[in-house]
């Protein structure tokens, strides 16, 4: 099978990573992806109030114990800016979490305490400088991030970043991210030099996603016009479907906002206001009975038109890629 270098790899039947999504992922999409047979991961930043990282990372053990093919992996925010980060990363290395993706930042100290027991660390990049910093940190794969993926999308298209990657590091697995949603999009990546591809759009149009219906149902109505990048929320571009409440919020940083997010003084307590703060707006979009619709998305929205369980999601990616495997062979 195409991938068989990632399944063996992360010890997974089928080479999808389920993205990690911040407000998003949750335990019910974790439990039917390791179901299904993939890497089923989140971001600790998910579980923020004490003691909840540590309860949900021991029932995601004791489930990969119960004849499941598939396993489970967190997404760790490795920049100065997060301030749960060396906290979430001990309560992990004590849980022995099998995968860790890292994202914006050095992935050195992840590296090295996933190593110490045997677990597999994939880096976020988005271009080949700092895939080489990674490399250098000896990590274990690469998630290829592209242009159009959501959450802080790449500025790079997968069809040049994936086959740039496997040429300068040719013994590490790619795992291509953005606008995947289909077997069709896997099969095509995989042809560009990806292993397998991660997935994060399609998976909040699902019965399980940990978000409101309006946001499901924005997803499903959204079209790939409708998808902008801000600034205003983390202080890198993220990708956030174009409402009006979006478009009062803006797409860059003023000025002011610049200066402080650049000045050596100001710099990790002011990003760290940011993304505070933009952690706020968006958690008021999830919730219940909320009428706030800062909802992040990638362009795949285009291509997303039901909600449905995860397991459907993945089944029907599994039937399709099988079919156009079969297309190409003849
Ligand atoms: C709502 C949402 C939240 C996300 N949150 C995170 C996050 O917390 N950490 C992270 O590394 N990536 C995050 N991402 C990016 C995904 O992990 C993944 O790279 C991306 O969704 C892949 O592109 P796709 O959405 O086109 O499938 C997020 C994406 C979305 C859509």
């Amino acid at each position: 099978m195409l991938g068989k270098n990632l399944t063996d790899l992360l010890k997974i039947d089928f080479p999808i990573i389920m993205a990690p999504m911040f407000l998003v992922s949750n335990e019910a999409m974790l439990k039917a992806g390791m179901q299904a047979g993939i890497m089923a991961t989140f971001p600790t930043l998910n579980y923020r109030k004490e003691g909840e990282l540590n309860i949900l990372l021991k029932t995601l053990a004791a489930y990969k114990t119960q004849n499941i093919t598939g396993s489970y992996g967190v997404n760790l925010i490795v920049q100065k800016s997060n301030p749960l980060y060396v906290k979430h990363l001990k309560t992990c290395v004590e849980n022995k979490v099998p995968f860790y993706i890292t994202s914006l930042g050095s992935p050195k100290e992840v590296i090295e305490a996933a190593h110490a027991y045997g677990a597999k660390v994939f880096c976020d990049v988005t271009n080949i400088e700092h895939a080489q910093k990674c490399y250098s940190l000896n990590c274990d794969g690469f998630i290829a991030v592209g242009q159009g993926a959501g959450g802080h999308a790449g500025p790079n298209p997968l069809q040049v970043l994936v086959p740039a990657l496997k040429a300068n590091f040719p013994d590490k697995p790619i795992v291509a991210a953005g606008g995947i949603t289909s077997g069709a999009g896997l099969l095509s990546v995989q042809i560009l030099g990806a292993a397998g591809v991660s997935i994060g759009t399609r998976f909040i149009a699902s019965i399980e996603a940990g978000v409101n219906q309006p946001y499901k149902d924005a997803i499903v109505n959204s079209h790939m016009d409708d998808i902008v990048m801000t600034t205003k929320l983390s202080g890198t571009p993220c990708t956030i479907i174009n409402t009006p409440q979006a478009q009062k919020m803006g797409y860059t940083q003023n000025w002011f906002e610049r200066v402080m997010s650049n000045s050596p003084q100001t710099k990790k307590w002011f990003k760290m206001f940011i993304q505070v703060n933009g952690m706020k707006k968006l958690e008021q979009s999830v919730l219940p009975n909320n009428y706030k619709t800062l909802w992040c998305a990638g362009k795949s929205v285009e291509l997303i038109d039901s909600i449905i369980p995860c397991a459907d999601i993945i089944a029907q990616i599994k039937t399709e890629y099988k079919q156009k495997l079969e297309e190409l062979k003849a």
